[in-house]
């Protein structure tokens, strides 16, 4: 039974098949049409849903999803608003008046659009409007700049094909203009306090969909099924059912584990629980590591990074994902919990081979060890990738040097796309060890590295591109490098010319 609110009412699904994505349910099993299906695999945005979960203070947070690829089983718990809920069906506003020609009573995201010209062929409208309520409740909570990068955050995961997207722009900016408007379901001071009664309660999923709360349950569930497919986010695992039309008729759904959802700080770095969403991830990483938390903005899209995990990022193994490079620069290490016990490994022993990895059939991965970085210690994380928003690389080069006078030392340089697994190339690393990073050191480095990988040819580029392209980011490393050594040393320059001016105006002063 799939016990749930949607657009502010009680909701209760019987004999849901393991398999079902939430766009099924509402289309299918409930008949909410307004929701769009377009590409079926996470690309669109079309079938994007907002789902409130509460948080720490007991206050409904909403979250963009892409229903088309979220277990119909995951919003057990949730509020679900789709579009069919955020307009009124009475006018609160029907005493101010306002330049939109429709009545007020549509909710600023959808007003706006209107006003603005923002529905076009009006098969993606839903999407774009579900994505732009998300930035409105946003804003409610804690008000914040719209700068492009923001909006290019929140929009980045809704393609419109007629590009459209200026007006979009201009609804979204305009939106907030709009008078205060309480939507239907927020008159229901009651709503908070049931969610939380029905996240409480054991969840009751059938037999072919089980979804534990703790670590221990997780461990019994997997000796007793080991066969049964994990799920974190469902980014990856749901496109087997709706591209490949697998049928998934066992699944474990680990997004619940309470021990696979925290991060936990040590003195010598973090432990990040499998199932922590990308988005969760990006405080840590903005702080921590600026160029990881960077790449995220250009991982998937919002809709993804608040459901794809980190964990399935590594078990799903794909030689194209982002994660891994930078977590092998990063000398991540796993660690594996099953029946038979826990255990740690390097992260480079977890890959063996094209999707192969070193996880027995009744483990899963509990976390990863992030250790906290060196304070000489640098990161740089290029993708490459046909297009800027929502794209999967061709290439990704993760790199992270120290410079101990003017040598290069714990050189690291790890790529994903450049062979059947993410790999580090270290006969490359082993070139570069000890050297000043100099012209002469980066030939030397970029033909061994041409010798060391042999990159496979697929719809994303050619095994020549992406030859071609990693030894380029080599080079730009040795410029970034470059170019910073003279930053600094003008910036030294330039404070010993102010020390310089103020020790003479110091003797200027005994002069007088
Ligand atoms: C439109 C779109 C864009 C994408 N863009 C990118 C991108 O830019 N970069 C990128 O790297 N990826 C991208 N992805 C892939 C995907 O979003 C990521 O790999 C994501 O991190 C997967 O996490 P998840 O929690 O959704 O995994 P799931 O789909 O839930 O699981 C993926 C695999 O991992 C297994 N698994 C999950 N959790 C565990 C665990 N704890 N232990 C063991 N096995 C586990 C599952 O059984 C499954 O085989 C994209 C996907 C889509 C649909
Ligand atoms: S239908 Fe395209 S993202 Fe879901
Ligand atoms: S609004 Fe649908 S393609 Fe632009």
């Amino acid at each position: 039974m799939i016990d749930f609110y949607l657009n502010g009412r009680r909701q209760q699904c019987a004999d849901v098949p393991a398999e079902t994505s939430l766009l099924e349910l509402l289309r299918t099993h409930l008949g909410k049409n307004g929701t769009k299906e377009g590409c079926a695999s996470g690309d669109c945005g079309a079938c994007t849903v907002a789902i409130g979960e509460l948080d720490a203070q007991g206050e409904l947070e909403y979250r963009s999803a892409n229903a088309c690829i979220l277990p119909a089983h995951q919003v057990a718990g949730c509020h679900l608003v789709t579009v069919e809920g955020l307009a009124r069906s009475e006018n609160p506003h029907s005493a101010q008046s306002h330049s939109s020609p429709l009545p007020s009573q549509l909710h600023p995201a959808q007003a706006a659009m209107v006003d603005h010209h923002g529905s076009q062929c009006g098969f993606c409208t839903p999407g774009i409007v579900m994505s732009l309520f998300t930035l409105y409740e946003q804003q409610r909570r804690a008000p914040a700049p719209l700068t492009q990068q923001r909006l290019e955050e929140v929009l980045g995961g809704n393609l419109c094909r007629c590009t459209g997207y200026r007006p979009i722009r201009d609804a979204a900016l305009a939106m907030g203009n709009y008078p205060d408007f309480q939507l239907a379901w927020a008159d229901d001071t009651e709503l908070a306090g049931n969610l939380a009664g029905l996240r409480s309660d054991v969840y009751v999923a059938p037999q072919s969909y089980a979804m534990p709360q703790d670590i221990a349950t997780l461990r019994e569930l997997k000796r007793q099924r080991p066969k049964a497919k994990l799920v974190a986010g469902g980014t990856d695992l749901w496109l087997e059912t709706t591209q490949r039309l697998e049928t998934l008729d066992d699944i474990i759904d680990v997004h619940q584990v309470a021990e696979l959802r925290t991060i936990d700080e040590t003195a010598d770095g973090w432990w990040i629980g499998a199932a922590v969403t990308l988005s969760e991830l990006s405080p840590l990483f903005a702080e921590h590591f600026p160029a990881f938390e960077h790449l995220l903005h250009r991982f998937a899209s919002s809709q993804i990074r608040n459901h794809g995990t980190l964990g399935g990022n590594i078990a799903n193994a794909s030689p194209i994902g982002d994660g891994p490079p930078v977590l092998l620069a990063l000398k991540a290490h796993l660690r594996l919990d099953g029946p038979d016990g826990a255990r740690e490994l390097a992260l480079e022993d977890f890959f063996l081979d094209y999707r192969k990895t070193a996880l027995a059939e009744n483990e899963f991965i509990a976390a990863i060890f992030v250790p906290r970085p060196a304070a000489d210690h640098n990161l740089k994380v290029w993708k490459l990738s046909k297009r800027r928003e929502d794209d999967i690389s061709a290439v990704l080069a993760a790199f992270t040097w120290r410079l101990d006078n003017g040598v290069l030392r714990d050189v690291r340089l790890a790529f994903g796309g450049m062979a059947a697994i993410p790999l580090r190339a270290t006969a490359t690393e082993a070139s570069l060890e000890g050297r000043a990073p100099d012209s002469a050191a980066f030939a030397a480095a970029r033909q061994t590295l041409g010798e060391e990988l042999t990159p496979m040819s697929d719809v994303r580029g050619s095994a020549e591109y992406r030859s071609t392209a990693a030894s380029n980011l080599l080079e730009r490393l040795r410029l970034m490098i470059e170019a910073d050594s003279q930053a600094s040393q003008a910036t030294d320059n330039n404070n010993s010319a102010i020390k310089n001016s103020k020790i003479k105006v110091t003797l200027d002063a005994y002069a007088h």
